[in-house]
């Protein structure tokens, strides 16, 4: 039986993945390591719970210690683990370094010392920048340009020099933004379904004319299985959704599916550096034969069907976790009250 370490799987893409892996393939067993910040959350890995086939390992990919724990007699590592949140690494960048730099060191230590098969590093299309016309390939050259994108390249391009310096069996895959059921609520997408629900304005940055490429998590999930059984040691694969979206028309998209009026659209001031524009070409994995299968439209609108079914999963973050309540008005408070003329 394959064992597979899943770090950071009880976050959002992770446990999407670890949920999925562990539906399709009965002859996998999974250990996910987490170190449970106050993006991690348990309930998302809920149908794991209990079965042979999965052990949970609270703590640090920074931790060797714990990384020997848990890798222990792993064939394969997915590394979703990180720091996520572009605003958060704006307001200090010291977790940002520790996990998606450091934590990534440990984990290829460990692969290298005990010989695992496939090691991924979960990247980002962000590591690029930004790109306002075209789009990025495997190939372009790397220019984050804000504190998360930057820690998020240097664990790329560690993991990459662990391929071509030891030969440990690396793959980097760089998606675009995910949306998706077990959205912490802190990204636009659940944050502005939760906030309309609520009728809470939505803090729209900028002129809100700023472009995201939207990839459902269960098509991203879909192509790491995929890059699992036949993605090449040494390579790097874009995964991207094929939906450029407009912020502002992705608010009113919301706002439309809810029900609820464009007044709640609340323009405030930017995001500093906010990347104006991301852009994928999939070619290469479309080349060896995998291509997303959820159409943003339809995503969506299960998606904030989802959120509507599911309060007792984000009402408790957003109305109790005092983490939660504290971000928030550390990055909304000023902004909300010195609202931007309207785009
Ligand atoms: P998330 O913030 O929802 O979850 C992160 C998880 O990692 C949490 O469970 C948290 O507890 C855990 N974690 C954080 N620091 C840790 C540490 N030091 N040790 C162990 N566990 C730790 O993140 P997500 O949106 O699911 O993203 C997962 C991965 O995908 C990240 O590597 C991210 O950079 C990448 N990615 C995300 C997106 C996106 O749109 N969300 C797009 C492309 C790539
Ligand atoms: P986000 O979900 O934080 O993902 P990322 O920064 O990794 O792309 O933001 C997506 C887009 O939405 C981005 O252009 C910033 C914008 N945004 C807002 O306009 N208001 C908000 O409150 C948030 C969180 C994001």
């Amino acid at each position: 039986m394959k064992k597979v370490l899943v770090t950071g799987a009880a976050g959002f893409i992770g446990s999407c993945f670890a949920r999925r892996l562990f539906r399709e393939r009965d002859d996998v067993s999974i250990v996910v390591l987490d170190k449970l910040t106050y993006a991690g959350n348990l309930a998302n890995l809920e149908p794991l719970a209990g079965s042979p086939r999965y052990r949970f390992v609270k703590g640090d990919i920074a931790d060797p210690e714990a990384v020997r724990d848990a890798m222990e007699g792993c064939d394969t590592v997915l590394n979703f683990a990180a720091e996520t949140h572009v605003d958060r690494s704006l307001q200090g960048a010291a977790h940002f370094l520790d996990t998606d730099i450091k934590g990534v060191f440990v984990l290829l230590e460990e692969a290298r010392r005990i010989g695992v098969e496939k090691f991924i590093q979960i990247s980002t299309d962000e590591v690029y920048g930004q790109i306002l016309e075209g789009e990025f390939k495997e190939t372009d050259p790397l220019n984050p340009r804000n504190p998360y994108s930057a820690a998020k390249c240097g664990g790329d391009r560690l993991a990459y020099s662990y391929w071509a310096s030891y030969g440990v069996p690396v793959i980097v895959t760089r998606a675009s933004n995910n949306y998706g059921p077990y959205h912490y609520p802190e990204k636009v997408i659940p944050l502005f379904i939760t906030n309309a629900i609520d009728d809470l304005p939505l803090p729209l940055y900028g002129d809100g004319r700023n472009v995201r490429d939207w990839l459902h998590v269960e098509d991203h999930a879909a192509g790491l299985i995929f890059l699992l059984e036949h993605g090449k040691a040494g390579e790097t694969y874009n995964i991207g959704g094929g939906n450029e979206v407009m912020n502002v028309d992705l608010t009113r998209r919301i706002l439309e599916l809810l029900g609820k009026p464009e007044t709640l659209i609340r323009p405030v001031a930017d995001r500093p550096g906010h990347d104006r524009r991301y852009a994928l070409n999939t070619d290469k994995l479309k080349a060896l034969g995998w291509a997303p299968t959820v159409a943003f439209d339809k995503g969506l609108e299960d998606t904030v069907k989802w959120f509507v079914e599911h309060e007792s999963w984000w009402r408790p973050i957003k109305e109790r976790d005092p983490e939660f309540k504290a971000w928030y008005a550390k990055n909304y408070a000023e902004r909300l009250a010195a609202p931007q003329t309207p785009a």
